[in-house]
């Protein structure tokens, strides 16, 4: 049975273990652990017994605005479910702290069409996203990722 829980940080190195191939395929932006440590609270993590097999980030942005960061799952436990319900439980926390909008840049539009999100234009992703991490992306300025978002009010 696979847990799903907030992580402490205890849990840091075997996160940025699990994430660290995706940041090399450059799926995810690296994130090091004392980042990692001062945004300990957004994240949700899924355990199978006491393996870290996947996680997923709500970064709040503004008092409306939210992002899903850092979505990632082991690649032997995908096609599972446990990305899709690791995007659910954050949009039940999202919506915990009654935000307006969830906006997550990605590879996999299909997966997030599922839970709703629809497709937006590049040129609305605010500015506060684009200076804070964009900026650091090996892919900037030529971003091909689908910028989604998910409206929760
Ligand atoms: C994206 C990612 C997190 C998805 O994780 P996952 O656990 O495989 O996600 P799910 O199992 O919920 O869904 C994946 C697919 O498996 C399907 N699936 C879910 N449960 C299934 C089951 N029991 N049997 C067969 N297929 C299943 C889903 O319908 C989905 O299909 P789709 O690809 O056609 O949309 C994972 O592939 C990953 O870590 N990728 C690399 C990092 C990345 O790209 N992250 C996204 C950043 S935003």
């Amino acid at each position: 049975m696979i847990n799903f829980v907030k992580p402490t940080l205890l849990d840091i190195p075997l996160m940025q273990q699990l994430v660290a191939q995706e940041v090399k395929n450059g799926n995810i932006l690296e994130r090091n652990s004392s980042e990692m440590a001062t945004t300990i609270r957004s994240y949700i993590i899924a355990y199978d017994g006491v393996k870290i097999v996947g996680f997923v980030a709500v970064h709040i942005h503004t008092d409306k605005l939210c992002e899903i960061r850092s979505l990632v799952v082991d690649s032997e436990y995908r096609k599972n479910g446990i990305g899709g319900t690791l995007i659910e439980k954050a949009i039940d926390e999202a919506k915990f702290y009654h935000l307006e909008s969830i906006l997550v840049l990605t590879y996999q539009q299909k997966l997030f069409e599922k839970y709703g999100f629809k497709v937006i234009a590049k040129e609305s992703i605010p500015e506060t996203k684009i200076w804070a991490d964009c900026i650091k992306c090996k892919h900037f300025p030529i971003c091909d990722e689908i910028a989604l978002t998910l409206n929760i009010s």
